[in-house]
């Protein structure tokens, strides 16, 4: 499909969506301990999606109450009504004589289109089974949380997430170092989230994709690490994966491939490993591994290209052209 650039309004609802999934990465990070399961991760994804979509649901049937109550009035309050429908347009069709029962209809298909639901849950084939990926130490990217996989000391930690709000999907990923990390592990991960920041940077109006590889290569080459091949970072939106591929790595060097312009959203996502690039997808079709079992890091986020320069939309602290800190 053809890069689909986004409006202002539509990244509006794109940053609501982000500031969500981030919230709710930050809490399964922060229960990442030793002795917790990687299943445990994923219930608390799946609690923090149920109280979000729980939370859009009440909104909805908020703003459906006082619209319905301003049609019902004799004055014309069509400018009002828009105002407050903004985000939820669906609503825009309750009318003076709209029944109690086809409000509802109407609630309910808004909720439809706006509720928090898991990106992951189902995708592909085989469906994937979990709302996160827990990718721990020599595991790339796509572990699957299971109740017998318990985080241990010195454990790193890949833990992807990601959602659809208001139709538009949030995807981000961290690597977080459980404990007591050898300093080795510890500056293989330092490098991967340096090599997103530097990539974050260049997502201004003008550069291009291979700009972004080339900064994510370069940085983590130089300390003696691969990045991997197989897997890159996408464009993003009403899908998932959306065009354009962002890869992590450019055999044609910078200032090659795609310009940026205002409006693309992509998830960048360098996965960088200690050994060689090499992959291994396990039995279970999804965990993928390197091939020679040493460590990988990978840190990924959701970042709209704006007037403004870059807009993290997956981080609380950044507003557009401030990409904020990790
Ligand atoms: N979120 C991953 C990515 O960064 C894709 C996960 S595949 C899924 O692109 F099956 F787990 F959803
Ligand atoms: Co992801
Ligand atoms: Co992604």
């Amino acid at each position: 499909m053809a890069i689909q650039l986004k409006s202002k309004d539509e990244l509006r609802l794109m940053r609501e969506s982000g500031l969500v999934a981030a919230g709710i990465l930050d809490e399964m990070c922060l229960a990442a301990k030793p002795g917790v399961s990687t299943w445990d991760l994923d219930q608390i994804a799946r609690t923090g999606i149920a109280r979000a979509a729980r939370k859009v649901d009440a909104d909805i049937a908020e703003v459906a109450h006082q619209v319905s109550k301003l049609v019902h009035e004799l004055a014309d309050h069509k400018v009002e009504v828009e105002k407050l429908t903004q985000v939820f347009t669906g609503l825009r069709t309750i009318k003076k004589g709209t029944s109690s029962s086809e409000v509802e209809r109407i609630v309910s298909l808004e909720g439809d289109r706006h509720r928090v639901i898991s990106a992951f849950l189902g995708y592909a084939q085989p469906p994937y089974p979990a709302v996160v990926c827990t990718s721990i130490n020599e595991v790339i990217v796509h572990g699957i949380p299971r109740k017998n996989e318990i985080i241990k000391d010195g454990d790193i930690i890949g833990i992807d997430f990601g959602i659809f709000m208001h139709g538009f999907c949030a995807d981000t990923a961290r690597t977080i170092m459980v404990g007591n990390v050898s300093p080795e592990n510890r500056q293989l991960v330092e490098t991967a989230s340096e090599s997103l920041e530097n990539a974050i940077a260049l997502c201004k109006i003008g550069n291009r994709i291979g700009d972004l590889g080339h900064a994510v290569q370069r940085h983590s080459e130089a300390r003696g690490y691969s990045v991997v091949r197989q897997f890159v970072g996408h464009g993003t939106g009403r899908q998932m994966h959306e065009d354009p591929q962002v890869p992590n790595f450019t055999d044609k060097g910078p200032d090659t491939g795609k310009r940026l312009k205002a409006g693309l959203v992509i998830a960048v996502e360098p996965m960088v490993n200690a050994g060689t690039p090499d992959i291994e997808v396990l039995k279970d079709e999804w965990t993928a591994v390197t091939k020679d079992r040493k460590m990988s890091a990978h840190f990924e986020h959701t970042i709209a290209i704006t007037e403004e320069g870059p807009w993290v939309l997956t981080r609380a602290n950044s507003t557009p052209g401030n990409p904020g800190s990790p």
